[in-house]
């Protein structure tokens, strides 16, 4: 394996497209991070965003105006490109506020475009002072079952004439909210997962429609969820609470100007008796159709205690898709496997026959065994299985409420005699949290488009209110260092900002006093430190900045970065970290250890100095200066006690064994002087080598491998690496039938079949991190650190190679963006997209020249000296 640039690329052709048409104004208009017209916003200070028309070439010039209750702040005319994430400069707005908005801008020219349309929001309660409501729940003694699942209900009456309806609800748990009948939005696991003693997010919806005059009904359920059911670390009750509580406040407006209110409080009804009898995150949910809901009495009543009421600041959990059956199979009499096809999340929609008083009862895997029944033993704790008890023989429509699972088969027993399956009795419900689809990714090779597809299911599997590790054993966490190597990636796919800014609150809520960040959020264990981990706290929020731009992402965030880097200062002697608690680098192939063999002290330093970097680089990019060169000179510190101590002045690792990670994480985070680089970068190539041209890095080393081989021009082995089919690889996984990321590479194999059930997750997503090496390198499509939020693109698609066609599509704030090539005999043919109001700089692959590309469409024939495969 040598290092491999000899492809010279020669630009026969650009044209580039933009015809500047000034008036047509400014369109997708969205408030902070990235709403559209939210109703129950969050942000009493928001900033404003809006995307200028194809053709435009560069804003000179905006103004805005906002209106609410009759006064108008007007920007008035600032010269200025910026049409991202503008901040408002009126007085803050209060709750239920109503806001119009309008932009418009002035371009290269000067000449001044229309008003865009107007833009709405509408503010939700933003304190608790706006709340008469009270939590409430079931007065009875629970019952006699770990998680059971409560009824409430209010009948109220309405004069005619509603003009508008507001309706404010959250839980303690989750919950389902039915109004006269019909479910209130199409929310599920509301209101998510939260550091529920330090605050609680409220759901806003506009229930106009469903109101009535004379009599309304509220029904509602609860289910435990993650703040009173079972979770990991705690076996026998919620780490918050015993037992779900509502929390709902109805605002009526009447066209005649008076107003009615109806709140959670002693007027409700409550029971613990109706058909769901037990309903676990982990363990499933168990339906008997013959009980109905009954037993009502009086509730249960508690005053709002210290936690901070605020709105959901991010989307919620909705059904995204359905997946149809692919194949039944029956491995033993009476149990029936549907296969969906893809490995997946949510739950499954029954329509089948049943028997009075009968069971069925369904079960999920991700995997089959050799037999073909279902393989369940890396759910380790986790039932997950669901049960029905139908009260009439028929057929039945049912799908759960308050559990979820991850699978790809389901498994039917309990059926009537003689019952023949058919694939639409099961169909597979997608649920995660909704979030726009941005990016694409798409090439010439089956098996890198297999793996943007695993990527994308891993992605949607565990996106569900909180980034977890895994969707279907008795986990399910928000592991931090699985989530700060994802986050990257998990930008090009979906638009994540406000999803990780929202997650972000968490770490600041459970931050441990010594400054460690939890092992995950919300803080389900008590107990965190572990380098690689706790840089969630100073990674995510760096990567989200230079993705969006939001300078506020850091500054929410710098007092907890400067915590961390407390906490490792007070594990280190002269900036080397000594002792520390550490996962290492988890699950390295070959390593006797899980956590591997680059040493926890050597990964300790390395975080530590890559930690206090990022922590100059927020402060620096806040204004603060002097907190800049604080961390500066204390990075400076850590990489030259590093460098000292784990290398010997000629790239060469000592003190410590040769690992891949080792050398990676010395040159990715500049640990070492830059004259060592090469030699490092070397001995990375010669380990690669010992290993028979594979990968020897866990998750903290494997998303450095390729990123740092490719920077350091070693194109030919970085593809190799990726396109490798043989254990350790992506495409190994693919090769034994992956249609998610797995945890181990050999999570499965045809030859040795399952691996150590203990830990084997078939959907866990931190291997996908070599997504971003796809977007940015194999495609071309890369942000800026330095004009983040994609006001300037880098454009390196990584032409040379074996494939023979790249595309990557991004939807940035400023539009669409998009490199694609393709090569045929000695060219290629590639073309940019560079959305309006922003630059590019294209680097064509052997190119020593870069050349800046202006908004719009650019086609270039490329001179190849050597042919694709
Ligand atoms: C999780 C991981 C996590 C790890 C910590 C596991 O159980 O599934 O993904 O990061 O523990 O070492």
């Amino acid at each position: 394996m040598t290092k491999l640039t000899s492809l010279i690329a020669t630009i026969i052709l650009t044209a580039s497209l933009s015809s500047a048409t000034a008036a047509e104004p400014a369109h997708s208009l969205t408030v902070s991070e990235g709403f559209t017209n939210p109703l129950g916003f969050y942000d009493a200070s928001p900033t404003f965003s809006w995307k200028l028309p194809v053709g435009v070439e560069r804003q000179t010039a905006y103004q805005l105006e906002v209106t609410s209750d009759g006064e108008t702040w007007d920007s008035g005319w600032v010269e200025s490109d910026q049409s991202t994430l503008v901040p408002y400069g009126g007085k803050p707005f209060e709750s239920r506020d109503e806001v119009e908005w309008r932009v418009r801008y002035r371009d290269a020219a000067g000449d001044e475009s229309r008003w865009s349309e107007v833009a709405t929001f509408e503010m939700g309660l933003l304190s608790k002072e706006d709340w008469q409501a009270k939590w409430i729940r079931p007065s009875q003694d629970k019952p006699d079952v770990r998680e059971p699942v409560a009824w409430l209900q209010r009948s109220f009456d309405l004069p005619a004439g509603v003009k508008q309806a507001r309706l404010y609800v959250t839980a303690r748990g989750m919950f389902d909210l039915a109004l006269n009948g019909k479910k209130v939005g199409q929310e599920y696991f509301a209101n998510g997962w939260t550091s529920y003693n330090n605050r609680i997010d409220i759901l806003t919806y506009d229930v106009t429609d469903q109101l009535a005059k004379g009599e309304n009904k509220f029904a509602a359920s609860l289910g435990c969820g993650w703040y009173a059911g079972q979770l990991m670390g705690k076996k026998d009750r919620g780490i918050y609470g015993q037992l779900p509580e509502l929390l709902l406040q109805l605002e009526v407006t009447l066209e005649d100007g008076s107003t009615a209110t109806i709140v959670s409080d002693d007027q409700w009804q409550g029971t613990w008796h109706g058909p769901i009898t037990f309903s676990s995150i982990y363990d499933g949910e168990i339906y008997d159709a013959r009980r109905e809901v009954s037993g009502w009495e009086q509730v249960a009543v508690e005053d709002l205690n210290d936690a901070k009421l605020a709105p959901k600041p991010f989307a919620p959990v909705r059904q995204t898709e359905l997946v149809a059956t692919q194949k039944i199979t029956e491995p033993e009499p009476g149990r029936f496997v549907f296969d969906l096809g893809q490995n997946m999340v949510g739950w499954e929609r029954l329509k089948i026959p049943v028997e009075a008083g009968k069971t069925v009862t369904v079960r999920f895997a991700e995997m089959l065994n050799q037999d073909g029944t279902m393989y369940t033993e890396n759910y380790r704790g986790a039932k997950s299985t669901d049960t029905y008890t139908a009260a009439e023989t028929g057929t039945i429509e049912w799908e759960p409420q308050f559990t979820f699972h991850g699978f790809r088969y389901v498994e039917l027993s309990g059926l009537p005699e003689g019952a023949k399956p058919s694939e639409d009795w099961v169909t597979g419900v997608v649920l995660h949290t909704d979030l726009p689809k941005i990016g694409l990714f798409a090439s010439s090779h089956d098996k890198l488009n297999q793996l943007q597809s695993n990527i994308i299911w891993g992605q949607r599997g565990n996106f569900l209110d909180i980034p977890t590790d895994c969707p279907q054993r008795d986990e399910r966490m928000g592991w931090t260092g699985d989530a700060q190597v994802f986050c990257p990636t998990s930008m090009f796919n979906y638009d994540c900002h406000a999803f990780w800014k929202a997650w972000m609150r968490s770490l600041r809520d459970d931050q441990l006093p010594n400054g460690a960040i939890p092992h995950v959020l919300p803080d389900a264990l008590g107990h965190g430190g572990s380098p690689g981990w706790v840089d969630a706290a100073t990674i995510i929020p760096w990567e989200v900045y230079v993705r969006t731009g939001d300078k506020e992402i850091l500054a929410e965030n710098i007092d907890m970065m400067e915590k961390l880097i407390g906490y490792y200062r007070s594990k280190s002697k002269d900036g080397l970290v000594t002792e520390i608690e550490a996962f290492g680098d988890w699950l390295q192939p070959y390593s006797p250890r899980t956590q591997g063999d680059t040493p926890a002290p050597l990964l300790g330093t390395a975080f530590y100095g890559h930690s206090a970097r990022l922590t100059a680089k927020a402060a620096r990019t806040l204004g603060r200066d002097d907190l800049a060169d604080k961390y500066d000179a204390e990075a400076d510190e850590v990489a030259k006690a590093f460098a000292a101590h784990y290398f010997d002045g000629k790239g060469n690792l000592q003190n410590a064994p040769q690992t891949q990670t080792a050398y990676l994480l010395a040159i990715a985070f500049d640990l070492i002087p830059d004259d060592q680089k090469q030699a490092a970068v070397e001995n990375v190539v010669r380990l690669v080598e010992e290993a028979d041209g594979h990968l020897r890095t866990g998750f903290l080393g494997t998303p450095y491998l390729i990123s740092v081989l490719d920077e350091r021009g070693y194109h030919d082995l970085a593809y190799d690496l990726l396109l490798k089919e043989t254990y350790p690889s992506w495409f190994y996984s693919i090769n034994q039938g992956a249609t998610t990321m797995w945890e181990r590479w050999n999570s499965y194999s045809h030859s040795d079949g399952f691996g150590n059930a203990g830990m084997n997750s078939f959907n866990h997503y931190a291997y996908g991190a070599i997504g971003q090496w796809m977007y940015e390198r194999v495609a071309g499509l890369a942000p800026d650190p330095a004009q983040p939020g994609y006001k300037h693109l880098i454009v390196k698609p990584l032409i040379d190679g074996p494939l023979t066609s790249a595309k990557a599509e991004l939807e940035t704030p400023f539009g669409t963006a998009s490199s694609a090539w393709t090569k045929s005999g000695d060219s290629a043919q590639l073309t940019v997209v560079v959305p309006p109001n922003t630059t590019a700089t294209l680097t064509l692959p052997g190119g020593d020249k870069s050349q800046e590309l202006k908004p719009g469409e650019h086609e270039f024939e490329v001179k190849l000296d050597k042919g694709g495969a």
